[in-house]
């Protein structure tokens, strides 16, 4: 069984470790540093029952944006572990510290658009949506999407603006791409396999 818990200093190594076996974006350990004594509630692991660090997701906010707001730096679970749920716990984890202890309104990441997988995960499973692409976002050239999911419903944010009915849209590139709410097809509250959650 693996379990989701709020990522500690000893996990960062082990959470490194595993970045480097998944994807080709890879950070100095101070960078995991720089994210743990700032934003310590938005880092989670992933945990074997022996002790493993199977998977992460270390998440940061962007508090110089107009609107402040949760940004996925990175995501990761081992090859051993994927397609059981384990991203869609991290993710979930993520977002619900995002919203109750920063206010987000919304998260953002950055995804290739060669990434199929990631893909899914981010817009079938969790609801985000493009707000945007980025021609060579990645050092090898490859664009990325620009993506967003709201975490708050329509009829909360409504109420926080005085607003009735639909919530503002704040800019034109919302308007074309889609404000990134979940559709009625968001499956993010899914539970696919016993994977516990641990403060
Ligand atoms: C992308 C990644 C994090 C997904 O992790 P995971 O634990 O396997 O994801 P989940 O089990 O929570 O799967 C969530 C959904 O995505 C789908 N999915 C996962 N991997 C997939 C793949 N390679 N191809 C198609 N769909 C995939 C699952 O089937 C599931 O769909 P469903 O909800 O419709 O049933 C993992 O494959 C990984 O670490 N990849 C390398 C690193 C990476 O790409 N990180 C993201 C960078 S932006």
């Amino acid at each position: 069984m693996v379990c989701i818990r709020s990522a500690t200093m000893e996990d960062l190594l082990a959470m490194q470790r595993c970045n480097l076996l998944c994807l080709p974006e890879n950070y100095q350990l101070k960078y995991y540093f720089y994210h743990i004594l700032s934003w310590p509630q938005l880092l989670f692991v992933a945990e074997e029952c022996n002790g493993k660090i199977v998977g992460y997701v270390l998440a940061k906010m962007e508090e110089e944006a107009a609107e402040t707001h949760g940004h996925i730096t990175s995501l990761a679970v081992a090859r051993t572990h994927r397609k059981l749920g384990v991203a869609t716990k991290l993710m979930e984890a993520a977002h619900r510290a995002m919203e109750e202890v920063f206010g987000s309104v919304y998260a953002s990441l950055h995804v290739r658009v060669m990434n199929k997988g990631a893909f899914h995960l981010y817009t079938e499973t969790l609801g985000y949506q493009i707000h945007d692409k980025e021609p060579h976002y990645y050092a090898d050239g490859e664009d990325a999407y620009d993506m967003r999911k709201y975490l708050k419903p329509a009829s909360a944010l409504a109420a926080a603006n005085g607003t009735s009915g639909k919530a503002k849209e704040d800019d034109g590139k919302q308007k074309k791409a889609g404000d990134g709410r979940p559709k009625s097809g968001d499956k993010a509250r899914k539970a696919k396999v016993a994977v516990d959650e641990v403060d």
